[in-house]
């Protein structure tokens, strides 16, 4: 079973057989949906609509129960405690978090909630796994209720470091509700570093390796508790295993797009609606403030300025797809950009060539795969990224071996695409260095690197990684699994958080 706050589709309208669904934004649900369609299961999730009451349906041969979400718990546990305290906090404090009491009530209640429709589905023994930082107590809800269920959890984004992480007035409680879980998967090292040095500073629980040890009383064992142990202390314990498993996607599809020959028509018809430029420039991004739209634009904007190149030779398409509209960090997000982008606009665009083409839309993947294949070069320069699963779908999508990705190190990524053009996305000057080395990058250079990283996300794909990480949760025995998701071991490049 799988649990996470959004379901694969969103309510759009209607009722009944003559409902509208579409694909839920983000990354979750871009790397989930694969993996559940292969297998057999039900999905736990929130359709995306406030007070909106659905049956239980199939959709795209996937089992989903719709959890319900009153207008005030959307406004108090979605848009409030999830996307205005955790997903700031969560990434680096790059937009101030608010704490607000009756947001952290309103979280605890719709935990509940979600925990408890997987409990009145739960088969025995069932491997239940809950998804991101939206649900961060099911896991010891589902545990106290049920120990013989099998818990897993992901964390799609940044486990930030202690010092920022410590100032969440509810900081134990986060950390003891992902405690229930069997295994905690994270994006990088330094993210399952961050959270085993969380858990001794709260609790002070014994920490090796990869391993957790968290007290439990004598009777818990009896009932069947898996993966205990007698503590370095003497006391029982249950181990929980927290270690990094990069999650990616379905790069096989990706590849099979491209080779679609109406998507090479499309890629081609593109770059002359583009007016033929001699480099396309393309970010892809939620609209959101940490992906680093902004310093993206600042560096290209100074590039025009100081006529490096003019809107005839390059010009850069930026998709923003809406995103957490009603949350107020977002819509001023939302204002600086669209005023950045006018403003390059004015000043730099010629007739018939606007420096920046801006999209605040969504598209179908058949589109992006397009737009990949017609962007000499991809900027992915978030400020922070738990994982930013456009990079591998860009490297995947490039069929032909060509196209320069510019990769911010911010972004869990950076771990693995080490053949990108690595950036501190804060250094504009850095920025520019990079884009001006993509524009013009030699071919030889560009099919040498592009190689690389092709071989890196086809053989890391989602499928691998969801296997890998099932295994590890219905072993046995945690000790030392192997590292099949062969993580490259230089993964702290400088200015890392992880330390
Ligand atoms: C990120 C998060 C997901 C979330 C997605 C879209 O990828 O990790 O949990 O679903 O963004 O955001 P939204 O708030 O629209 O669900």
């Amino acid at each position: 079973m799988i649990v996470s706050n959004r379901l694969p589709v969103d309510h759009v309208s209607g009722e009944g057989e003559d409902a509208v669904w579409r694909t839920s934004p983000g990354g979750l649900v871009a790397a989930l949906e694969p993996v559940m369609r292969a297998r057999d299961g039900v999905w736990i999730g929130w359709p995306g609509m406030a007070d909106k009451k659905v049956d239980p349906f199939v959709a795209d041969g996937i089992d989903l129960i719709p959890v319900p979400l009153s207008a005030k718990e959307v406004e108090e546990y979605y848009e409030g405690f999830s996307n205005d305290t955790l997903w700031p906090l969560y990434h680096d404090v790059i937009s101030p978090p608010s704490y607000h009491r009756e947001w952290w009530d309103a979280y605890q209640r719709v935990n509940r909630r979600f925990a408890d429709a997987a409990l009145a589905v739960a088969a025995p023994n069932a491997i239940v796994w809950v998804h991101d930082y939206q649900l961060q107590l099911v896991p010891k809800m589902l545990r106290d209720a049920r120990p013989d269920l099998i818990i897993g959890f992901f964390n799609h984004i940044p486990f930030p470091p202690y010092g920022i992480y410590s100032q969440l007035p509810w900081r134990r409680q986060i950390v003891d509700g992902l405690l229930g879980s069997d295994v905690i998967g994270f994006q990088r090292v330094a993210d399952a570093g961050n959270f085993a040095r969380a858990v001794r500073r709260l609790y002070n629980y014994e920490t090796r390796g990869n391993l957790i040890s968290v007290p439990i009383d004598e009777s818990a064992e009896k009932h069947g508790q898996r993966h205990t142990a007698v503590g370095r202390r003497g006391h029982p314990v249950r181990t929980v295993l927290a270690r990094p498993f990069p999650i990616s996607i379905d790069a096989s599809m990706f590849q099979q797009l491209a080779h679609d020959p109406g998507i090479q028509a499309r890629a081609r018809e593109i770059r002359e609606e583009l007016g033929n430029p001699g480099t396309v420039m393309l970010g892809v991004d939620r609209l959101d403030y940490t992906k680093g739209i902004r310093h993206r634009m600042k560096a290209f904007g100074e590039l025009l300025a100081e006529g490096t190149v003019t809107s005839e030779d390059v010009c850069l398409v930026q998709v923003a797809s809406p995103s957490r509209e009603r949350v107020e960090a977002y819509a001023q997000l939302r204002d600086e950009v669209e005023i950045t982008v006018s403003r390059i606009n004015g000043d730099f665009s010629q007739l018939g060539h606007p420096a920046i083409h801006y999209l605040h839309q969504g598209y179908p993947r058949e589109e992006m795969v397009a737009l990949y294949l017609a962007a000499d070069v991809m900027l992915v320069t978030a400020l922070r990224d738990g994982m930013n699963l456009v990079a591998k779908e860009y490297v995947a999508s490039r069929i032909d071996q060509d196209g320069v990705l510019v990769l911010s190190e911010f972004a869990g990524a950076s771990d693995e695409l080490r053949q990108a053009l690595l950036v501190n996305p804060h250094d504009i000057d850095g920025l520019k260095g990079a884009m001006l080395h993509a524009i013009r990058m030699p071919k030889r250079d560009r099919m040498r690197r592009m190689r690389a990283m092709r071989k890196r996300v086809l053989t890391h794909d989602v499928q691998r990684w969801s296997a890998t990480f099932l295994d590890a949760l219905v072993r046995e025995d945690h000790s030392d699994p192997a590292n099949n998701l062969d993580i490259p071991k230089r993964v702290m490049p400088a200015g890392s958080y992880g330390e």
